[in-house]
């Protein structure tokens, strides 16, 4: 199992330390894992002019997986566009074709009072999110800031193949099969045809699961029904862009957006795991961090990229077991509750392993 550990910015290095801590314990139990080190984002660029390297990238396509803490930070704010960490990213997710990511939101019952819903409301959430990850507006073309008339026009293109929405279709139906077998695809067909066409694919795709009770919502409807009643969802399908807003807005949900983790995988379940959250430059550097979406990225990539289903629920079940011991980092505490470090967290996962 080779991965290649890509730390990042910010808290990046820091949550990182511990996730890796996690996949040494494994190994010493046996199972045949090597890791390898590179960079990305703000730090390849301070290093090689680059956010995502070509020696990165060689390392990226070598492995079997790749485990990512966080990229960007305020310092790096005044560089151009092609050499933005975010940059860095987004040229992974598409040069390893990494379609497919699934951002699970769901809720530790530690955790049902750190939520800014109401208990009832979010009590026993666990919502799959599948985002589609390298087509639409993120990477549609033509793209740029022109003068037009005399005045500066800011222009991105909303662009999906039927190929790219059918896949991340299958994607999702497989999912809810494995799920309540209920698909929420979102899209915004009143207005873009772009995503009439999402509509139509993904309908088209259907008639392949029967078993599937397919559902369409538009996005602001969507957005709405996630904080007045969360709990309609199983699996939400959506588009790059609607994903990256909706499954923000649905990490609140589950208490604090220190707790998903995500995978992004292509057509043969490679991977690249990392947490939902940034890089954090503000709590960078102080012991602050709360490792466990990066930990739980690792038991999601031993379930996705190796198959090792019982290792993934090792580390899931230490997790768990920590949060029901009222261990807490300071985004998941309550009002009145003490809080540890970033490393104490992690000492606090490896002993429940
Ligand atoms: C995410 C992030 C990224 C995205 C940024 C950092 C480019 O917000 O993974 O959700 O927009 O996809
Ligand atoms: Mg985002």
């Amino acid at each position: 199992m080779k991965i290649a550990v890509l730390a990042g910015d910010g808290i990046g290095p820091e949550i990182i330390a511990q996730a890796v801590r996690v996949l040494e314990v494994l190994k010493a139990d046996g199972l045949a894992i090597e890791l390898e080190y590179g960079l990305i984002g703000g730090c390849a660029v301070d290093a090689t002019g680059e956010p995502y390297p070509e020696e990165t990238h060689r390392l990226a396509s070598q492995a079997d997986a790749v485990l990512l803490g966080a990229v960007g930070g305020p310092q790096y704010d005044a560089l151009p566009r092609q050499q933005r960490p975010e940059r860095g990213l987004l040229a992974i997710r598409k040069k390893l074709n990494l379609f497919a990511n699934l951002r699970p939101a769901m809720l530790y019952p530690e955790l049902a009072n750190a939520s800014s819903l109401k208990y009832d409301v979010v009590a026993g959430l666990d919502i799959m999110i599948v985002r589609e990850l390298t087509g639409d507006i993120y990477f549609g073309e033509p793209r740029g800031i022109d003068v037009r008339d005399g005045q500066r026009v800011g222009f991105n293109t909303m662009l999906y193949s039927e190929a790219e929405i059918r896949r991340i279709a299958h994607v999702a139906f497989q999912a809810a099969s494995k799920r309540q077998s209920r698909l929420c695809s979102v899209d915004k067909m009143n207005v873009l045809e772009c995503t009439q066409l999402w509509r139509d694919v993904v309908t088209e795709v259907s008639k392949d699961y029967p078993q599937i009770a397919l559902s369409h919502m538009l996005v602001d409807n969507a957005a709405m029904q996630l904080v007045r009643n969360p709990k309609q969802f199983d699996v939400i399908v959506t588009g790059n862009m609607f994903g990256d807003i909706l499954s923000d807005e649905a990490s609140m949900l589950t208490g604090s957006i220190g707790m998903l983790p995500s995978a992004s995988l292509d057509e043969n379940n490679k991977g690249l795991y990392e947490p939902i959250h940034g890089s954090a430059p503000d709590i960078a550097d102080k012991d602050l961090a709360n490792p466990l979406a990066t930990i739980l990225s690792v038991a999601m990539m031993l379930r996705y990229t190796f198959n090792q289903e019982d290792a993934a629920q090792r580390i899931e079940n230490a997790v768990k077991q920590v949060l029901a011991q009222g261990i807490r980092t300071k985004d998941i505490a309550e009002p009145g509750m003490e809080s540890v470090g970033t490393h104490a967290m992690g000492d606090a996962v490896l002993s429940s392993m």
